[in-house]
């Protein structure tokens, strides 16, 4: 199976749960590696840049403020089949429908605070992770 890299953020309601390490946790555990991190605190134009392909959706003004009303951690995750991977560990976007055992039916509690942003392609992945980090 390929080494992928995927973009990973903890989001600011999870960040304000204190559930960084429990997270984190998941992703070592099922061999994602940290390989970059970055934890901050988005500005306007940082998050509206970063959910461009959104900005038209109805969703994009609460979403923009909602990223912009903490902190969050952002990292880059390393192993095979990361994506995909990840994505598993998150669960659906909407808590409501996510899995049981996913970082989101766990820790989220709506579909405007899901708790994490996952790359959703490998190609996405390596526009997302440039974006952060070069
Ligand atoms: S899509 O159609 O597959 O691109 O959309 P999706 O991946 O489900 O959602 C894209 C991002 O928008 C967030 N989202 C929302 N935010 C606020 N309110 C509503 N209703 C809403 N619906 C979707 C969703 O969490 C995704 O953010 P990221 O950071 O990519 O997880």
């Amino acid at each position: 199976m390929a080494i992928e890299r995927t973009l990973s953020i903890i989001k600011p309601d999870a960040v304000a749960k204190n559930v960084i390490g429990q997270i984190y946790t998941r992703f070592e555990n099922a061999g994602l590696k940290v390989v970059a991190a970055k934890f901050t605190q988005l500005t306007q134009s940082e998050a509206e840049g970063f959910y461009a392909v959104h900005k038209e959706r109805p969703f994009f003004k609460d979403l923009v403020k909602f990223m912009i009303s903490g902190p969050v951690m952002v990292t880059a995750l390393e192993g095979e089949n990361a994506v995909l991977k990840h994505r598993d560990l998150m669960g659906a976007t909407n808590p409501k429908e996510a899995a049981a055992g996913t970082i989101r039916a766990d820790f989220a509690e709506s579909i405007d605070a899901n708790a994490v942003h996952g790359s959703d392609s490998l190609e996405n992945a390596a526009i997302e992770i440039k974006y952060f980090f070069g």
